[in-house]
């Protein structure tokens, strides 16, 4: 063979293998090298490709940087209209959508292809045998833009189809979007580097793809799945699910979220458990599509005005509305820490009734820019509380605004405020003086994943308070039931109750009964480390601040919170008290700690995860006696690896170190078939 076939040869194989290294990350998302060692093929390829300029093949995943810049976009008609989608609201109107299809259809079942609603910008991507030859924008839906040069720089996008029976003509269309965690970035860089960030990762996505040089459009994170086929030759099933499975089987993303369902309520039910999977999802997503499955069913449909019949969009409530600030006021939290709060004109939004949105801290009114009188875009996405998210500045009247002073003392108990140097927060000097704190410790103290007492709510703990029938959460365990009985709305059946369960809170456990101090940054997680590494309280107690930085998730600031606060005669008095009227938890020692299925294995965690929550996780593996770290090392024992997980990921395959997917450790925690 000569030198330049070897070569040729040799450049098909890395293209080749990267393309399945590719393939095996976007689309089947189950990686089987690590970061570096595609890194290494990627820059042998280019090597080689700088070397041999002829021999680069269209297709190599080196071409995914862009180059070319143009001075403008080509205008692009497509052949087959890129129509828009019907929308409903409520659970009432997919019924009907459904209702029309069923009276429709000739079958005895009629199913429907659900699918996310992705929250970014339509693109039709024309394969010619398989090879990528032009991508454009939907445009007005008969015309859009020629992007391809930007398209082609999607990572998760094949420059060329693999597999079997691959069509002589395919058009995909579908959405290119923006991952929540590349949007962040994105912005990240922009605000250091001083330019304007972007709104949403939707916008993101769209200024990135008109980018007129491919350049940029490759160094943003840009991502795309298929949602439909347009123009074709060839055979396709006649079911859009299988359609889509089909494409995914020619190597072309889609979102793993697609599903088949019969039966009006499975498709509510998709509608409801996607809602709640909502935050948790890589990218956003405003709705769900509902397709019907059936082709012919859907060409028998047909469409009115530019939406098909056979198709409607769910749209989650919009997260964003518009308000008014009517007032700011300053809440004490349990550490001192002073929140302002604007109060709203009440608005719908992320669908229920918001009146009152976080404004954080001094530094986010001076980022925003606000002023009592202000119109406000509000924002509450998921559980999430609402913020405000930007003020709009073209609806300012100044004959109403007024500047927002933050307190210089405290509002509740007039004490000095501080603002530590390096901290955005600014705190109350009072500490248990403070109503306010003093309120909210008790809040803290009877929470669920503290002492969990049963029938002690927030507004109860406020009116012991007001009626200083308790100071410190150990006065708790002696109020009586007449007492009890004596304040508003407390029946004698209630105060009973609440003396009992007070009763039995008193058992709980060394975690949770250092998680119920309150103590700064110590989360249930450090709680819990805490206690499986020192074993008992007065070891803790005395512990000095290099001990407890040794003990994993603890850093320098834990490791002086926890230090501090033991030295504070008030503090151990508290914890005294409470334990002298009976607080109780079983000695660790006695719980075997070679009986815990993973004693003394150190765990990492990164990337994320659909079916359960990194804090779930987390507590979990140390409810089996795990340690939880924050990086990766030579002690590190197993990395638990969600999606997009990056740099631990290449680092602990370094290390040889054991790799757990989603399901690997859900099967682990058995939490899973
Ligand atoms: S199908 C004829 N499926 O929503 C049907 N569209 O509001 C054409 N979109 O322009 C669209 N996710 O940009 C379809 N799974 C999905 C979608 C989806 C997002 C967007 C798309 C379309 C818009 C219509």
């Amino acid at each position: 063979m000569s030198d330049n076939k070897k070569i040729a040869q040799e450049i098909k194989q890395l293209t080749e293998l990267l393309e399945e290294y590719n393939y095996q990350y976007y689309v089947q998302d189950a990686p089987s090298v690590p970061d570096a060692e595609y890194d290494r093929i990627f820059k042998q390829l280019q090597q080689l490709e700088s070397t041999y300029p002829t021999l680069l093949l269209a297709n190599s995943p080196t071409q995914k940087v862009g180059g070319v810049a143009l001075s403008k976009f080509e205008q692009v008609t497509h052949q087959l209209p890129m129509l828009s989608l019907d929308n409903v609201f409520d659970a009432d109107s997919l019924d009907d959508f459904m209702q029309r299809a069923i009276d429709k259809s000739p079958l005895t079942e009629t199913a429907f292809c659900i699918e996310p609603k992705l929250d970014g910008l339509a693109a039709s991507i024309i394969y010619q045998d398989g090879v990528l030859v032009q991508a454009a924008t939907r445009g007005d839906g008969v015309t859009g833009e020629n992007v391809t040069e930007n398209v082609k720089t999607i990572a998760n996008l094949p420059l060329k189809l693999r597999g079997e029976n691959i069509p002589p003509l395919l058009e995909v269309r579908g959405e290119v979007f923006m991952l929540k965690a590349g949007f962040n970035k994105l912005n990240e860089g922009l605000i250091k580097a001083g330019e304007k960030a972007f709104v949403n990762p939707r916008n993101a996505a769209a200024g990135s793809l008109r980018q007129l040089d491919s350049k940029v459009a490759a160094s943003r994170p840009l991502a795309f799945y298929c949602y439909a086929v347009g123009i074709f030759e060839g055979e396709l099933a006649n079911s859009q699910f299988q359609r889509i499975e089909q494409l995914k089987a020619w190597g072309l993303p889609v979102s793993s979220e697609v599903k088949r369902v019969v039966g009006e309520a499975a498709c509510h039910e998709y509608y409801e458990n996607i809602s709640k999977k909502r935050a948790s999802l890589a990218y956003e997503i405003d709705g769900v599509v509902y397709k019907v499955d059936d082709i012919n069913l859907q060409q028998q449909m047909g469409f009115v005005a530019r939406a098909p019949r056979w198709s409607t969009a769910y749209k989650f409530p919009a997260e964003e509305a518009v308000t008014t600030v009517e007032n700011v006021e300053f809440q004490v939290g349990r550490t001192g820490a002073i929140t302002p709060v604007a109060k709203l004109k009440p608005v719908f939004v992320g669908g229920v009734t918001v009146s009152n949105a976080t404004l954080h801290n001094k530094d986010e009114i001076e980022r925003l820019g606000i002023l009592i009188g202000d119109v406000v875009v509000v924002r509450r996405a998921g559980d999430v509380i609402p913020q405000v998210a930007r003020v709009v500045l073209e609806q300012r009247n100044d004959d109403v605004t007024r500047i927002i002073h933050f307190p210089e003392t405290c509002p509740v108990c007039n004490s000095d405020v501080e603002r530590i140097e390096g901290e955005a927060v600014t705190r109350c000097t009072g500490g248990l003086y403070c109503e306010a704190q003093r309120k909210q410790a008790i809040k803290h103290f009877a929470s669920r994943k503290a002492l969990d007492i049963d029938g002690l709510g927030d507004k109860l703990v406020d009116l012991l308070v007001d009626h200083k029938m308790i100071k410190d959460p150990s006065q708790l365990f002696s109020l009586t039931v007449e007492q009890l009985s004596s304040l508003p709305r407390m029946g004698n059946t209630s105060a009973k109750k609440l003396v009992n369960s007070l009763q039995l809170s008193k058992k709980t456990t060394l975690a949770r009964f250092l998680y119920s101090l309150g103590i700064r940054e110590v989360g249930e997680a450090t709680a819990a480390n805490l206690a499986n590494h020192y074993k008992t309280l007065p070891a803790i107690i005395d512990a000095g601040i290099e001990s407890l930085k040794t003990v994993s998730d603890v850093g320098d600031i834990v490791a002086k919170h926890l230090y501090y606060f033991f030295r504070q005669d008030h503090n151990l008095m508290v914890v005294d008290e409470l334990i002298s009227v009976g607080v109780h938890w079983p000695d660790i020692e006695e719980v075997a700690q070679s009986e815990l299925l993973l004693a003394d294995k150190t765990f990492v965690i990164t990337g994320s995860f659909e079916a359960i929550s990194r804090n779930d996780i987390k507590a979990a593996l140390q409810a089996l006696g795990a340690k939880v770290a924050g990086s990766v090392s030579k002690k590190t024992n197993t990395l638990v690896a969600g999606s997009a997980a990056g740099s631990k990921l290449s680092k602990a395959t370094e290390l040889g170190i054991e790799i757990l997917d989603e399901n690997g450790v859900l099967k682990l925690l058995g939490k899973s078939e």
